[in-house]
């Protein structure tokens, strides 16, 4: 499966797939990496791996259709069959995100539908939760809402702060995410037309 990975900065969650996806065992292949701001660590991290980039600059646009619109031309052009949102920070637009459903992955760094939106792990610290997580799902068109594909729970300390609890969520997404891909990306799992996830075993 062509997979576009879509950042916004350092990548880690981009180092994970890219290491993924190395795997002889993986059913996908990352043929660009996509990203709103330019010279980000996470496309040096591309171009490390020989990984073509692209820089599609929201801040070159007048209006969040017309970038969603040059998003979706270089997705085409690179014949991108799943997308990956690493770290990307753009609200995509309706109609894009429509176009790519049940074909588009977001992590989110709380055990969804809990903590939704940004700071998800200072919410959790706020609202005194003992534990959190991280979670893949597909995006659908409400924000950080889609049928969930992997979760992974992870304690909060009494002696965290966001920042250790950021690092220790962190890592929970470096696994979650790509066992999440491979889970698309091998057709094991699909999202039905209803919105939900349906694993798909040989009948
Ligand atoms: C992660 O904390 C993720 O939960 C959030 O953005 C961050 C991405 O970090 N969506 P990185 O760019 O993958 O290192």
């Amino acid at each position: 499966t062509r997979v576009a990975v879509l950042i916004s900065g350092t990548g880690t969650n981009l180092q994970a797939l890219m290491e993924q996806v190395k795997k002889p065992s993986s059913s996908a292949e990352i043929v660009v990496v996509i990203s709103n701001r330019p010279a980000v660590m996470g496309l040096k991290r591309a171009a490390l791996a020989g990984i073509q980039t692209r820089v599609v600059d929201h801040k070159l646009y007048g209006s969040r259709a017309e970038f969603d619109g040059t998003i979706d031309k270089v997705l085409e052009e690179f014949g991108v069959e799943l997308v990956c949102l690493a770290g990307f920070m753009r609200i995509l637009t309706g109609p894009f995100v429509r176009k790519w459903s049940g074909k588009m992955l977001n992590i989110h760094p709380s055990l969804l539908p809990s903590f939704k939106g940004v700071n998800a792990q200072k919410q959790a610290l706020q609202a005194g939760v003992r534990v959190t997580g991280c979670t893949v799902h597909f995006v659908a068109e409400e924000v950080d809402a889609g049928a969930i594909v992997v979760q992974e729970a992870v304690p909060i300390l009494v002696t965290d702060t966001e920042d250790s609890l950021s690092e220790r969520i962190r890592e929970a997404e470096h696994r979650a995410f790509p066992a999440a891909l491979e889970l698309v990306a091998s057709g094991a799992v699909k999202l039905r037309d209803d919105g939900r996830m349906v694993w798909s075993h040989n009948v």
